[in-house]
């Protein structure tokens, strides 16, 4: 089986919205006082929490600040994140390693134990695809077992429900930051993520050292240039008039086809913001921080739990709803795992065939791809240290499974990340992220 992505039609794109832009390119010319801007953020932020330019950046400052020894590991738990995560760790010369999904329906283990060695500092939980993994289990066992926990929610901002609606029976009335017990949770508000502010993270550090020594760190690192955001702004807002606009993509599309070029790579790399380590080693400019705040504040506007409210989730889950319904009377499975808060950005959907399944799909009007370009596996896999102790429900590992259901001649998703390219931050080129 292989994994195959639907988007879910004009939501993934669609919430850089005119207004915004117009906000944003105002914000960009209007002089403003830095110090109050960053008070008011302070104001709606924990105090445990800090703003920077994106995940990668507190990622970075992150392993600066917690100086391990060279050649520690760092576990990636499910072992699937984007390239420059795992650069980043490599570039602090500690050494990545990732647990793979037992199968395409439980993306973690039911024990950490089994795949931590003597090396082993930092447990990664990255909750991907929208959902939110239930890892409670996992956090607790991580810390009893003496490692640092790093939630990854950088696909899973999920915001606030506003003060007089919140109900206890939603699971995450308060927005999903995270795990409280998580010793680190990391929150994007880069191109394509949910409350898009097209740039920004957000980073909850416990240790008031640690947290210190970033902010010490991130001090000394160079404002973003209004002129970079003026550029991401106007680059992000032609891009979404030209996904909705069928015609021209549909053109691009045909074009790409027709010179043998990779249209889904183009457009990753279209969304993909800065590549350099350069750019990732910035503080956020006063323009970003500025829409931070205003993204922050309207926070009930994707509101996971909200369904009252018009919140885009809302209406994605409205979307979900119907399209995995029709799917699985058909007869194909759609990924569905998580603790039910699901953002829908994307559905990925399990197919034998995926990229005739895409070729379909896009015929009729879905905007489907086959490949994953983004996330890929991380290289080194752990290895269980006993079989006895391998945590199984009975299910096959992710790439067992593949090589079962594959057909002859298909390549499917596993395939794809195993031969993953090998980027190298520094001097990248912005277009490969
Ligand atoms: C799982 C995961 N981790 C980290 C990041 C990096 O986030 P940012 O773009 O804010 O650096 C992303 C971004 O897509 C992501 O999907």
């Amino acid at each position: 089986m292989a994994l195959l992505k639907i988007v879910i039609p004009a939501v993934c794109l669609g919430h850089a919205c005119p207004l915004l832009t117009g906000v944003i390119l105002v914000a960009c010319f209007t002089r403003r006082d830095r110090q109050s801007v960053e008070k008011q953020l302070q104001q709606i932020l924990s105090p445990e929490e800090i703003v920077t330019l994106s995940v990668r950046s507190a990622f970075d400052l992150l392993l600066s600040a917690l100086d391990l020894p060279r050649g520690s590991e760092v576990l990636f738990v499910p072992g699937i994140t984007i390239p420059a995560m795992v650069q980043l760790v490599e570039l602090h010369g500690l050494q990545p390693v990732g647990v793979d999904p037992l199968s395409p329906q439980q993306m973690l283990p039911s024990q950490l134990e089994p795949f931590v060695t003597t090396q082993t500092r930092v447990v990664i939980i990255s909750h991907l695809f929208g959902t939110i993994h239930k890892a409670g289990h996992l956090i607790r066992e991580a810390k009893d077992l003496g490692l640092l926990v790093v939630e990854d929610c950088a696909q899973s901002f999920l915001g606030a429900m506003p003060a007089n609606r919140r109900s206890l029976a939603a699971p995450w009335p308060m927005g999903f930051r995270g795990h409280e017990s998580a010793d680190v949770c990391l929150s994007s508000f880069g191109n394509i993520k949910t409350l898009t502010a097209l740039g920004g993270g957000l980073a909850r550090i416990k240790d008031p050292k640690v947290r210190a020594e970033m902010q010490e760190l991130q001090s000394t690192w160079p404002t973003r240039r209004t002129s970079h955001r003026l550029f991401t702004v106007l680059g992000a807002s032609f891009f979404k008039q030209f996904c909705l606009t069928p015609c021209l993509y549909g053109l691009v599309e045909t074009l790409c086809a027709t010179l043998g070029l990779d249209f889904d790579g183009l457009i990753v790399s279209s969304v993909r913001g800065f590549g350099k380590l350069e750019y990732i080693r910035q503080q956020p400019s006063l323009a970003l921080l500025e829409c931070l705040l205003r993204r922050l504040r309207e926070q009930h506007m994707a509101c996971f739990e909200d369904s009252s409210l018009q919140s885009s989730v809302a209406k994605r889950r409205r979307v979900a709803k119907v399209v995995v319904e029709r799917l699985s009377e058909e007869g194909i499975d759609c990924l569905t795992y998580g603790d039910g808060s699901n953002a829908w950005w994307l559905l990925p959907i399990l197919s034998t065939n995926p990229k005739n399944m895409a070729k379909d799909l896009l015929s009729y009007g879905f905007d489907a791809t086959n490949t994953s370009t983004q996330l890929q596996r991380v290289a080194s896999i752990a290895t269980c240290k006993s079989a006895a102790t391998r945590p199984s429900d009975g299910k096959d590992s992710l790439e067992e499974q593949e090589e079962k259901h594959k057909p002859q001649g298909t390549k499917g998703r596993i395939g794809e990340m195993t031969k993953q390219k090998r980027y190298k931050l520094e001097g990248l080129e912005a277009r490969q992220y």
